[in-house]
């Protein structure tokens, strides 16, 4: 039973230190969403890095303008989706509208679900509908995540030597 009163905000300097702790709990696996992935030794250029990429500025080559969210409580990040705001033919095929992913301490106890509705909801006002979301045909906890928010299997690939599965959620 989740009893936990989490929110979704864009990142901000307060969570600096709960996202070090993130980033050290992590360790060696891989990171969901990739802006996990950015070097955040000088903290503001972090932020401002994810800045551009929200508004679409000097974004690598094959990349299109996304929005990374924090699921936080008090000062603590429990989670971070990232938003695609469309797609492009690369993550049309595998890769999709949306990445999270939950600090693993936290895990199984209903937050990916919850980040997902959340940042689901952010999809949907923005407007895109449907929501392509894709996951490793491996990964059970994230299919189950996709499936509990209404996500209805449209294809399975291959990719790199994985079975990727392609979801589609429409609003409701
Ligand atoms: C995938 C992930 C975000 C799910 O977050 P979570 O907080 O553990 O998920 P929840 O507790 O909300 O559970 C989501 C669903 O998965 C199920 N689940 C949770 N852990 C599971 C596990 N280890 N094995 C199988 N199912 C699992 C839950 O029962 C739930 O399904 P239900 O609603 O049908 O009961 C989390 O495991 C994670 O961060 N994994 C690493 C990053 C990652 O793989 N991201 C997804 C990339 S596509």
């Amino acid at each position: 039973m989740l009893t936990t009163i989490a929110l979704l905000v864009l990142p901000n300097a307060k969570y600096e230190q709960s996202y070090r702790e993130y980033i050290a709990e992590l360790g060696d696996e891989e990171r969901y969403p990739f802006p996990l992935d950015f070097d955040h030794t000088d903290f503001a250029e972090l932020l401002a890095k994810k800045e551009r990429f929200r508004n679409g500025i000097d974004l690598p080559d094959g990349f299109v303008a996304s929005t990374t969210y924090w699921l936080v409580e008090g000062d603590e990040i429990l989670g971070v989706a990232n938003l695609r705001h469309q797609l492009n033919e690369r993550i049309r095929h595998a890769g999709g509208h949306i990445g999270l992913g939950v600090r693993p301490a936290k895990r199984g106890c209903g937050l990916g679900n919850l980040l997902l509705k959340l940042t689901l909801d952010k999809a949907f006002d923005s407007g895109i509908n449907p929501v392509h979301i894709h996951c490793h045909k491996h990964n059970a906890a994230s299919a189950r995540m996709i499936i509990a928010n209404g996500g209805i299997l449209e294809s399975e690939i291959g990719d790199g030597g994985e079975v990727v599965q392609r979801y589609l959620i429409n609003a409701l």
